[in-house]
């Protein structure tokens, strides 16, 4: 989730775009450049790191033009470095980006068959050679353009300017956000509002396959067959943090709302429905590598251990290789059994955990192979793993991690199911049917979070409870646990996760009115079990709200509140139970009117053990 600011105007258009990017800083932080004209050429300054180093660069300097483009990055393809960082310029053709180029491997070998020499190793850098590789073969600017634009497959936020066209700004979007802000005889394109909200607040909002071309009379909007388009502007009346936030109170709420995309974009261009395949670009283990892995140990801490718990139920169920969990923190001092067929998969959001690291080092020490789920790229432990499966969840700005979590499992499902079928556990045709259900999973997501309201209006009764108990069977004990841990990490409440079948070996005793009880509790293979066990709290006058699946007339009857969430693949389940958990913690959190994004005591990265 990269940020995109662009400006065509009567000003000096270096100032506007730095101040934007400061704004938009929040959707990525690895590198930044800006693209601007002076004396009629196309003048490209980039900086790997912080916007400051940015800001250095540039000092003391000064263009003439009156459009210029400008980007902060969150690297997705190719690590953070000055020859990644965007804009990218080749030829007469600058381009900024903010998605992914699911075909750019096959378009970059195209076009260096023609001679077109690459300097990085984006997808993006492809865009760029597209449509200058059509100028040079006399094709208009905007038809070439255009041309590019139904080359490529994937999702694009795009800002572009041309040689020659020096009051042209283009831009285009499908899939990554993009709007165009309207002033007074100036005009700008942003990926969010904040960039620009201090300059005006009408916006047009381009939606998937429209392209513009702003001019100084205006934008001219196409589709990509060239058809003219008409957008209503709006009026935005948010303050600029509010917009930062995407209209939302918290990140974290943003966050939980993002989930759904956040798993689109984590899967990808790393499944084909039809031929029911996994491809994990960076999956370092082809046929030996793969025979060699006779056990999974998956590490990890807080949230991203709870992701792990449940990936190694996957890894179990779909590809039968022993799986075996471990807390960063504890994996090291065990002494671990590791050989040439332990696969150690290290799962971290930041990549930067210190426990984590350790974990991951030991196993490397000890001759085990390494892969790591990380959400940063080019972040330390991806450096130190043999491979690596990125999430594409965009920065995660609450402390509290959610959509990383959410991502995390639907890595952890896609590894699971390829190396079930790489040792033929699974057959073609369950792929297809495994994948069918996470593809599905999105929508369904999007379909809970709906329910916000609902949920919304259950905190409000259980505010004031000190003491809570998670409880969970199978695959919904990790998701207790992780229900219990949003709650204590935002909202300062006790509250403990635990496997629903241990309560009679101790916490019963905890049991009365003042401590509600969740139970998440999924039609699976342990719904009668758990319906056991909600009776027994129920014997002792504990308040229930239980997690069912669809309408549930049976759990109904028993407690006092239902949260009701689709009925899946009980292996996809925690996709959405989690998502009413996380909400309630939010909701809980805000009526106490805690610091929600910057809990107390609690930092985005532990980086020191
Ligand atoms: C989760 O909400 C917490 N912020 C924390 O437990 C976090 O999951 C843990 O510190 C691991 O971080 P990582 O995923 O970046 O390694």
């Amino acid at each position: 989730m990269c940020g995109i600011v662009g400006y065509l105007g009567p000003r000096s258009p270096l100032q506007i775009l730095m101040e934007g990017l400061h704004r938009l800083e929040y959707r990525g932080y690895d590198s930044a450049g800006v693209a601007l004209f002076h004396q009629g050429a196309i003048e490209v300054r980039r900086a790997q790191g912080k916007l400051s180093r940015l800001e250095d660069l540039l000092r003391g300097e000064a263009f003439d033009g009156r459009a210029g483009i400008g980007h902060t990055r969150w690297a997705t393809h190719g690590r953070p470095s000055d020859d990644n960082a965007h804009p990218h310029k080749t030829g007469r053709i600058a381009v900024v980006h903010n998605g992914i180029i699911e075909n750019y491997l096959p378009l970059k070998e195209e076009l260096k068959a023609k001679g077109r020499v690459f300097t990085s190793g984006t997808d993006t850098e492809v865009i760029a050679h597209l449509i200058d590789e059509f100028l040079q073969q006399g094709v208009p600017f905007r038809e070439a353009v255009k041309e590019a634009l139904n080359k490529i497959r994937g999702s694009y936020a795009l800002g572009i300017l041309c040689e020659g066209e020096p009051q042209t700004v283009a831009a285009a979007r499908k899939e990554s956000p993009l709007v165009i802000g309207l002033g007074d005889g100036e005009f700008f394109i942003a990926s969010d509002t904040p960039a620009v909200l201090n300059y005006t607040r009408d916006f047009i909002f381009l939606e998937d396959g429209d392209i513009a071309f702003i001019t100084p009379q205006g934008p001219q909007l196409e589709d990509l067959s060239g058809r003219s388009l008409a957008r209503e502007p709006q009026r935005i009346h948010w303050s600029p943090l509010m917009a930062e936030r995407g209209g939302y109170k918290h990140f974290m709420l943003k966050e939980i709302h993002e989930q759904p995309a956040a798993v689109i974009n984590t899967i990808r261009g790393r499944i084909t429905e039809e031929e029911g395949e996994v491809i994990l670009e960076d999956f370092p283990y082809q046929r030996k590598g793969l025979e060699e892995i006779k056990r999974v140990f998956l590490v990890a801490c807080g949230t991203s251990w709870h992701a792990a718990l449940v990936g190694a139920y996957l890894t179990e169920r779909l590809s039968r290789i022993p799986a075996e969990v471990d807390i960063g923190s504890e994996f090291r001092y065990r002494d671990p059994l590791i050989d040439e067929g332990t696969l150690l998969v290290a799962i971290s959001q930041s990549g930067e955990t210190a426990d984590t690291l350790a974990a991951t080092r030991e196993a490397r020490r000890k001759g085990g192979k390494t892969l790591s789920i990380c959400n940063v790229l080019g972040s330390s432990i991806t450096r130190e793993t043999e491979g690596v499966i990125y999430t594409h969840a965009g920065p995660e700005i609450g402390v509290a991690s959610t959509k990383a979590f959410t991502s995390q499992m639907a890595a952890l499902f896609l590894l699971a199911l390829h190396l079930g079928r790489a040792r033929k556990i699974i057959t073609q045709e369950e792929m297809r049917g495994y994948i069918q259900g996470l593809v599905e999973i999105p929508g369904l997501m999007k379909r809970v979070l709906e329910g916000a309201g609902e949920i919304e209006r259950l905190a409000r009764k259980y505010v004031h409870f000190q003491d809570f108990l998670y409880l969970g069977r199978g695959v919904s004990y990790p998701i207790a646990l992780e229900g219990a841990l949003k709650l204590k990490e935002i909202s300062y409440i006790h509250a403990e996760g635990y496997p629903a079948g241990e309560m009679k070996h101790g916490p019963i005793a905890l049991i009365d009115e003042d401590m509600p009880v969740v139970v998440v509790a999924p039609k699976d293979h342990t719904y009668e079990k758990v319906l056991g066990n909600i009776e027994e709290v129920k014997a002792r006058d504990g308040r229930i709200i239980a997690l069912a699946t669809d309408y549930d007339p049976m759990i109904a009857a028993k407690v006092d509140e239902v949260i009701s969430v689709p009925t899946v693949h009980p292996l996809l389940s925690p996709f959405l139970t989690t998502l009413p958990l996380q909400l309630l913690a939010y909701y809980i959190a805000d009526f106490r009117g805690t610091d929600i994004d910057q809990p107390r005591n609690l930092a985005k990265s532990v980086t020191v053990e």
